[in-house]
């Protein structure tokens, strides 16, 4: 039998033991109380509440704008609808990078306010001192290393990241401090598969790859994203499943001719 199909709530150490035997760990992002109570239902071993939302909920071109209030909320209607998916919450733009004090503020709103399992958060040593102060309070870390959106400005553009040697070896010693300042696990987002496979041959603690390749011990991808429901972004890692975009423009203009042409609602569908 898989770890993964014996747990009744997957947890931190169940993911490591995943890593363990070789078990692949699936992760999707979800933002509201329908969508998480499905991925659950389907056996995602982790949901992410991903800052994501800024983009795919709010509508905004980047990550950046989304408030710890926002995501806090968002994370709320993800834990009720939850009963055994591992429930990760983004700590947004702006809720640690100013100092650890401050960090750890915003980790404790989030698991207190939220009842989440555990937070992530973007970067390696620029971030390390707010990861230390934030795990001596008890809460879990996922790290994320890479592509890291948050920090778009800087790079200025979303193109595959460490495929210089200086790059990537700062990566492989931010994953390893990560490892060593106690993170249970570390998203690594787009960058060659090479490296990543390295990273995850290295770490003891679960990589986690969103266009990372098949090398790393398990993968993430946006749910509007794999679901078809984006249809502007196409990147080449990103596989959709169905293609929700037109069935739901369908259904839609099949309604509205309904309503037009008063066939909806017919004598069963009224009182
Ligand atoms: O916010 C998000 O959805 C993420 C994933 C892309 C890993 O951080």
């Amino acid at each position: 039998m898989s770890v993964q199909s014996s747990v009744k709530r997957v947890t931190t150490h169940v993911l490591s033991e995943m890593k363990l035997k070789g078990e692949k760990i699936s992760m999707l992002t979800a933002y509201d109380y329908s969508m998480a109570k499905l991925v659950d239902e389907a056996g995602i071993d982790v949901i992410l509440v991903g800052d994501s939302a800024s983009n795919v909920m709010a509508g905004n071109i980047t990550t950046l704008p989304i408030t710890l209030d926002q995501m806090i909320y968002h994370a709320q209607s993800v834990v009720k609808a939850v009963q055994r998916s591992l429930v990760v919450v983004d700590m947004p733009f702006g809720s640690y990078q100013g100092n650890s004090k401050e960090a750890l503020h915003s980790a404790i709103r989030i698991m207190k306010e939220a009842h989440a399992d555990a937070v992530k958060i973007e970067g390696g040593s620029e971030i390390i001192e707010s990861v230390q102060r934030i795990l001596s309070a008890g809460i879990p870390i996922m790290g994320h290393l890479g592509l890291m959106p948050q920090s778009i400005n800087k790079f200025g553009t979303y193109v595959v990241r460490a495929k210089e040697k200086e790059e990537a070896d700062k990566l492989i010693e931010d994953a390893k401090l990560l490892e060593e300042a106690g993170c249970f696990a570390v998203v690594l987002e787009k960058i060659p598969a090479e490296l990543a496979t390295r990273v995850a041959a290295n770490l003891r603690i679960p990589v986690i790859g969103i266009g990372a390749g098949s090398g790393v011990d398990g993968q993430v991808l946006v749910i509007h994203d794999m679901l078809g429901m984006t249809q502007q972004f196409s990147p080449r890692f990103l596989r959709r499943y169905l293609n929700l975009a037109v069935e739901i423009k369908e259904a839609v203009g099949k309604y509205i001719a309904d309503v037009k042409s008063v066939d909806f609602p017919n004598e069963k569908e009224q009182y």
